[in-house]
Order: C-alpha cells, then structure tokens, then sequence
C-alpha cells in the first residue's frame, strides 16, 4: 500500500522534490547523439521538468542549458549557433557550450560585463550513441555507471526511444510486473503454437509464476520459476537499478546485454530508452517460424517536431486507442488486439492515468517486486534529503557491472547459486574492471 505522501515523494521529479533531488545525483542519458548536429539547430529538451535546450557547436562539443538567456529571459531555443556558442537573438547575447558568455554587443565595450553573466548548464558526456547529462549540484561530476551495454560502441547497440505520456515509476513499473507478459503479450498463445526449443512454452503453460524478490547493491531483483521438465526450474532473473534502469528477462541470460532507461522528462511524460547488444541471442520465434501475435511489425513513429513534448512519439496513441483492432481482440488471434509488444505496454501504463492514483489499486503477491522497489526508491530519497545520504551505486559505479537479466534452466533451486553460475558462464563484449564490492 503507497500512500498519499509516499505517493507523491515517488511521483515527483522537479527541482525541489526528494526523487527530483535523488535522479539529480545520477548521470541521465537524454539524448540519441545524432539529434543535434555541429552548427545545427538547437533543440528543446524536456528533463526532470527543467526546459532545456541542446545543441553542438563547430568542433562537435554539446551544450545542455536552461532554454532562458540569462539576459532577460529569452528562449534560446531561438538563438543562432554561430559554431563557437549559441546567441540569443533578442539582444545578441553569446555563450559557449560550458555557459560562458562570448559576447554583450548591445552595450558599449566599457559597459560589458561578461564575466559576471554566465548560462546555467549542465555538465555533458557522450556514450554509446547518447548524450549523458548531470543535474546536479557536485562540481566534480560523479563517474558515468558502468552499465554494460552502455560501454558498448553505438555501432554495436540496438538503440530505440520512445515518449510515453504517463508519469515514470507506472512506465517503469511495467518492465518489473513480470507476470504481465503471460497475459498482455502472449494471452492468446496456446502452448501447442510454440517450438519445443522457445521457452516462452513455460510462460504459456504456468501463467502464475512464483517469485523471489530481493534488494541489492545496486537496486532490486526478483527471480520468477516455474517447473521445467526432467525435474529441473525454468529461471527468469531480472532487475531494477537506481535510479530508473530496468533489464528485463526475456532472452538468454548468457548474453543478453541490455539496459532499458525510464528517464522523466517531467511529472506526466517519460523518454524510455532501449539498449540491447546487436549480438545478444534475442526472442526465438514461436511454431512455425511465427513472431508472438502482434510483435510486428515495429511500431512506427511520427516525425519529431521541435515541441517540448515532440520527440520519439509513436503513431499509436490515446488519441486513436493504440489502433486497437476489437476483431483480432475478439478472434483472440492478438490477446489486446493492440499491435506491437511495447506499443501493448505503452496503450496499458499510459490508460492509468498521467499519474496513478495508488490510492486506488489493490496490489497482490505477484507485485511484490514492485512494492519493495519502490520502498527502496523512497527509503533512499528520504536518505539522501534528511540526511544527505548518497543513494546507491553513484559513487560506486562498478555495482552496475553485477547486473545481467534473462532466462535460464536448471536443477538448481537456490536462486542466488542459480544468479551467480549465470554470472560465471556470461558472454562479456566489454572486460570489465573489478567491481568495488
Ligand atoms: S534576452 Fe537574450 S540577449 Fe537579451
Ligand atoms: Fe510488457
């Protein structure tokens, strides 16, 4: 039970809230690195509900600052990229990538004050086909997480974003309620219209897993079963980590390299993105080499616009019901009726409402990840605002590197030995230094 005032600590991301102050110790991935251009336009960006704009300047270095000119307030969103900064275009105010200003020219030479006047920006890094920015307030910036598929090179990464308009703990919620996939996604398969070698037989033949849930260094974890043949488990391990990644299971645990960000653009819209290793095995088709009803084609997307709220937003939306077909719902030839998996998650989070009301909701054992999750979220930020306690893993990056989500079978029955086995045998693309602990 989340009530009212857990609610609202949880829910909350702008300056001066305790998850706002939490997200702020962390480095955030924003942007895809080719959405600004050197001598490009400048771009809105909607981040922890702090308006934002972006843009790279000639010698390719990215600048992330408030979208009002120190002057009087003026958007730079309308500025001039004149390739060593951004002038505002009310009064010709220039200012470099890390906010120095370049130029006053509306004042005489002897009236200038330059030095005095500085953009407020924040510190920028670029990462596997990202640009990372810190919010917070260390003049030292923490060191980047050492997320595994975030060390990987763009050319080696799936990358997808997408915008969903609902606050980010639901979005994030529904990569962690593993027992959703048994009924949203796969309700209309029968276990006879899957291949004897894809394990998602299990999840059509017991469609109420058990769990275990646990806390970790870096976050939460659970671990769903169920019976497999010859006496042996069928595992699902996957994680939540601070302070809004997910690595969901499904896939072969030795090599899937992933990572899923639920980054909070503000209360009510959420950038979720997608990182997963070229080469990781990926989903095995169903029988006869069929995708899971409505998994294809990939959901397309409308053109970004320059719009607060105009990046990365699919074609289906609230607005036409997701393009709900009510006849492939009724035929059960797709469970929803709603093409695409993540469009299937999208159309359910985003029907809670822009926050939901938790006021509401009855949850069950099988939300117990959810419930410590966010338990652990709220124990941290209410750390870190009354006792300035840092919250995990942002000074201890190397925690990030124990993470790995998938699918395994075996006899063991001991979900920790079954974890660290897993752990041993894993495909690594990049080596990885100790971690800390
Ligand atoms: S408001 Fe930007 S230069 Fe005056
Ligand atoms: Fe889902």
């Amino acid at each position: 039970m989340t009530n009212a005032t857990e609610s609202l600590e949880l829910t909350r991301v702008g300056p001066g809230t305790p998850m706002g102050g939490l997200m702020r110790q962390y480095w955030l991935p924003a942007l895809r690195s080719s959405e600004v251009v050197a001598n490009g336009d400048p771009i809105r960006l909607m981040l922890l509900g702090e308006k934002l704009i972006a843009f790279r300047d000639a010698t390719g270095k990215v600048g992330v600052m408030d979208h009002r000119c120190p002057h009087r307030c003026a958007s730079l969103f309308f500025g001039r990229n004149e390739g060593d900064g951004i002038a505002c275009v009310y009064h010709g105010w220039k200012f470099a990538t890390d906010g120095t200003c370049l130029a006053q020219p509306n004042l005489p030479p002897h009236q200038e004050f330059k030095d005095k006047v500085h953009a407020k920006t924040y510190q920028v890094q670029e990462r596997a086909g990202l640009i990372w920015v810190y919010m917070g307030a260390r003049e030292q910036a923490p060191p980047m997480p050492e997320i595994e598929a975030s060390l990987l090179d763009d050319a080696d990464l799936n990358i997808n974003f997408t915008q969903r308009e609902c606050n980010w703990l639901q979005a994030l919620e529904g990569d962690i309620d593993t027992s959703h996939f048994s009924w949203l996604h796969v309700g209309s398969v029968t276990p006879d219209q899957v291949q004897d070698d894809n394990w998602v037989k299990y999840q059509v033949q017991d469609r109420a897993p058990e769990f275990q849930v646990t806390d970790t260094g870096w976050g939460t974890m659970y671990c769903a079963t169920r019976p497999a043949e010859n006496g042996q488990t069928y595992w699902r391990f996957a994680h939540f980590a601070f302070p809004f990644w997910t690595f969901i299971p499904q896939g072969t645990f030795v090599d899937r390299v992933i990572a899923r960000a639920w980054v909070p653009m503000d209360d009510t819209h959420v950038m979720f993105m997608a990182l997963s290793w070229k080469q990781a095995s990926g989903t095995k088709p169903l029988a006869n080499g069929l995708p899971i009803p409505g998994a294809t084609p990939r959901p397309e997307y409308q053109p970004n616009t320059t719009d607060w709220y105009g990046r990365w937003r699919p074609v289906q939306n609230s607005a036409n019901d997701y393009l709900i077909d009510r006849e492939a719902q009724r035929n059960n030839t797709i469970y929803t009726g709603i093409t695409h998996i993540a469009m299937q998650d999208q159309a359910i989070t985003e029907s809670m409402g822009d926050i939901v009301d938790h006021s509401f909701e009855h949850l069950a054992p099988s939300d117990q990840m959810i419930t410590r999750t966010r338990r652990r979220l709220l124990l941290a930020a209410r750390a870190l605002r009354d006792e300035g306690v840092m919250p995990p893993a942002v000074d201890d990056p190397a925690l990030y590197q124990k993470i790995r989500s998938g699918e395994r079978i075996l006899k063991e029955n001991d979900w920790q030995a079954a974890y660290d086995d897993g752990m041993k045998a894993a495909v690594r693309p990049v080596p990885f230094r100790q971690a800390a602990e």
